[in-house]
């Protein structure tokens, strides 16, 4: 290959202006359950049967891309039991979805770095990714141990890489070439970002892509959060005048 053709990537979907990318930090799990008195694990299966029930109105709402924060680079800090705990949600989540997903057109990825995982997770990732390629109407991303700083440190690493090994001209990398080394090379950049449980951090979610992005943040804790909650936070959006960094027309 030399150095003018460009890099082979997978092929990637038409993201059209009427097709929001919603991004979303699924926070408060553990005070919801803690509230009630109960283990924080409980408020993470309820936030579970949310993310369930969200991805199944997005497409009504007019998201036909949802990427949500389930579990960053910080949060093996948590106790072993919490961490076990959300992963064998992930893979539930994953092994009782996956009718559903195909029958509904919906294609799930998973964003972060996977090689942490535990090998029968990351297989079960692998599976379902395969198993949905196809589908194009709903697109659902989990950002699984991601978080931003660590994409870039990857991205980089593999643009020096390639870089060495004669695949990429160092004076040719611009911003979309940073863009197709990240795990959401096959995404829209976010229209909206949306935190939920009061906090008004960026906590390290898709650093680079959220540039532009508009942010609500919701005193709402993810196990309330209902597609009535989506629609409203929408429609807030929908009455924003986005510029990117113009002026108004
Ligand atoms: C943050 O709330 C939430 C998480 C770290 C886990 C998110 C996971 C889910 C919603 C479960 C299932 C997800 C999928 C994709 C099946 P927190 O526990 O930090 O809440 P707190 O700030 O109240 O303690």
């Amino acid at each position: 290959m030399t150095l003018d053709q460009p890099l082979p990537r997978p092929p990637c979907p038409d993201p059209s202006a009427s097709n929001l990318h919603v991004a979303v930090i699924m926070d408060g799990n553990g005070r919801w359950a803690t509230n009630r008195g109960w283990p924080r694990l409980v408020g993470h299966r309820k936030g579970a049967e949310r993310v369930r029930e969200l991805a199944q109105a997005c497409p009504g709402l007019g998201i036909r891309y949802l990427t949500l924060y389930a579990f960053s680079t910080e949060n093996w800090k948590r106790s072993t039991e919490e961490v076990l705990g959300l992963m064998s949600l992930f893979a539930r989540y994953i092994k009782r979805e996956a009718g559903r997903m195909n029958k509904e057109g919906v294609r799930l990825r998973f964003i972060g770095d996977r090689t942490r995982l535990d090998p029968k997770l990351q297989a079960l990732c692998d599976w379902i990714e395969a198993e949905t390629a196809q589908n194009d109407r709903f697109f659902l991303s989990v950002a699984l141990n991601y978080g931003g700083r660590d994409e870039i440190t990857r991205a980089t690493r593999a643009m020096a890489r390639d870089v060495a090994e004669g695949r990429l001209e160092a004076d040719r990398i611009d911003e979309a070439t940073i863009s197709s080394y990240l795990d959401t090379s096959c995404l829209p950049e976010p229209d909206l970002v949306v935190r939920t449980s009061g906090e008004s951090r960026v906590s390290n979610f898709l650093l680079w892509q959220a540039a532009y992005s508009e942010y609500v943040f919701t005193p709402v804790l993810w196990p309330d959060f209902t597609p009535e909650t989506m629609r409203v936070i929408l429609d807030t959006f929908l009455s924003r005048e986005r510029r990117f960094g113009g002026v108004p027309a």
